[in-house]
């Protein structure tokens, strides 16, 4: 599917943190993990991000459905469901966020006024990163079928489909990705000398 949506009134690519995590000014880009009491914001910007898919991507009643998530569903996968949420910050405000939870990238969202800027890049980053740490050697997601191009575009890869589902009975298309992490440390292996 064709990703049209616009690049950010605040202009493409500014702001944008090579980095995850690091901060040099008010308007930089950082990555923390997420805390209870940012269930709400996810919640908004998940509403958001949802809401500004590209129209002909799903059902609007799919759509509807998807955006309808509540903040509880968040509080919940940070707590009993043991996902680790990395929130990614501007100016302190929560701009988009993450979820892994054992080998599964389990959500990927970004404000619309936060969009196109390098954030999904730099969170998926800091979710390999963290993945690595615990060990993992795979990452997977099941994304939502417009959100393909954005993955396969980050080294995943797969074609399986499956169904997600949401609030009211309705399911979204996605498709089962996943991508292989580099081993922390490694270096490409050093042909024998001849000498
Ligand atoms: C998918 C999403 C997380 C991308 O976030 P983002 O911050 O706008 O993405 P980035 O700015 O990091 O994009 C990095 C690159 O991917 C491209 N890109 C972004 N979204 C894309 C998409 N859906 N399809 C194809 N390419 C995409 C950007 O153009 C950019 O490339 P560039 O640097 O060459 O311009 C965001 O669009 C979103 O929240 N979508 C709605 C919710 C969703 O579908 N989430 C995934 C659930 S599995």
């Amino acid at each position: 599917m064709a990703w049209s949506r616009r690049k950010s009134a605040d202009g493409p690519a500014a702001g944008r943190s090579p980095s995850p995590g690091a901060r040099s000014g008010p308007s930089r880009l950082r990555i923390r993990r997420a805390r209870p009491a940012d269930a709400p914001a996810l919640a908004a910007v998940r509403r958001a991000a949802v809401l500004d898919v590209p129209p002909g991507a799903f059902r609007r009643a799919d759509l509807a459905a998807w955006a309808s998530l509540p903040p509880l569903y968040d509080l919940w996968a940070m707590t009993a469901g043991g996902e680790a949420i990395l929130a990614a910050e501007r100016a302190g405000r929560v701009v988009g966020f993450a979820g892994l939870r054992a080998a599964e990238l389990t959500a990927l969202f970004v404000a619309p006024r936060a969009a196109r800027r390098g954030v999904g890049a730099a969170l998926i980053a800091a979710v390999e990163r963290l993945a690595r740490r615990r060990g993992l050697r795979r990452l997977s997601v099941v994304a939502a079928a417009s959100a393909v191009p954005f993955y396969l575009a980050r080294g995943f890869a797969g074609r399986r489909r499956a169904r997600v589902p949401l609030p009211g009975g309705r399911s979204l298309a996605a498709v089962r990705l996943a991508k292989r992490l580099p081993v922390p440390g490694r270096r490409p292996a050093v042909p024998p000398s001849r000498a």
